[in-house]
């Protein structure tokens, strides 16, 4: 299962990355309010839940990572925000029948559901979950920059105490649209490797035309930007923002 392992450092790795300003900006979209029922999809390690969680009462978050939500349950016990997150080792097909105002999947989790199936699925139980007026706000692989730019493969080391990890990504084009990144990590001390793993993550890129399809008669779309600044999308950026709204 990918995040096991990688849910170790997968926080230092994204040490850097604006949560808060995100969320922030998430909140200018769609003005989340005290009494919102809100739920988190692909929460991972929490770090959008615990900046969500400012604005809002009360917030449940899923993942399907154990490991990942380990994490994101020994971040919560450190945080004094006496509000309730709770979170749940869920699938988003897995949801039942709780009600919500809000949907969030943030940091590319929509890239990981690839099967036209799933989405479909997803969406209707999104649909059904959702109190009337309610949005769906979500990230993902932009395909218009896919077709467009070549997609490189990656190299990044960080330092924890004294030792170095190396994540080195490899991408490879599995059609028009789906894309294999073998991710090897590499973790090492005084120049001798003390670990290694690897893990294969399958993600997909939308056009806006392909999110229209398989929402089809239970949302509309109300927003489509990037999310860095909340600006009309291009096919220069790669991160698509989309919010949805539920058709009553
Ligand atoms: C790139 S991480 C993002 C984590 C977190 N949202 C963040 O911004 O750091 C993607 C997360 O989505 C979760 N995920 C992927 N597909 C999922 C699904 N179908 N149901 C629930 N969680 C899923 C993964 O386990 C992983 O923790």
């Amino acid at each position: 299962m990918n995040f096991e392992k990688y849910a170790n450092y997968y926080d230092l790795f994204y040490k850097k990355k604006d949560y808060k300003g995100e969320i922030k900006r998430i909140h200018k979209l769609v003005n989340f309010k005290k009494k919102d029922k809100v739920l988190e999809i692909g929460c991972g390690t929490g770090k959008h839940t615990f900046e969500l969680i400012k604005y809002v009462d009360e917030i449940d978050a899923i993942d399907k990572s154990k490991k990942m939500l380990s994490q994101a349950k020994k971040i919560r016990k450190k945080i004094r925000n006496k509000k309730k997150i709770n979170f749940y080792n869920k699938e988003a097909i897995k949801l039942g029948s709780k009600k919500y105002d809000k949907i969030l999947l943030i940091f590319h989790v929509f890239s990981y559901f690839i099967d036209n199936n799933y989405i479909v699925k997803t969406f209707k139980k999104f649909h059904k979950i959702l109190n009337s007026g309610g949005l769906v706000i979500f990230d993902y692989w932009n395909s218009d920059y896919t077709k467009k730019f070549k997609l490189k493969d990656s190299s990044r080391e960080i330092f924890l105490n004294e030792n170095k990890i190396k994540r080195s990504g490899k991408i490879e084009i599995r059609k028009k649209n789906i894309f294999k990144i073998e991710y090897s990590f590499k973790i090492g001390r005084n120049k001798k490797t003390t670990n290694f793993f690897k893990e294969t993550h399958i993600m997909r890129s939308f056009k806006k035309k392909d999110i229209m399809v398989l929402s089809k008669n239970l949302f509309s779309i109300k927003k489509l930007i990037k999310l860095d600044n909340l600006k009309k999308l291009s096919s220069k950026d790669f991160s698509a923002c989309m919010v949805l709204k539920k058709i009553d």
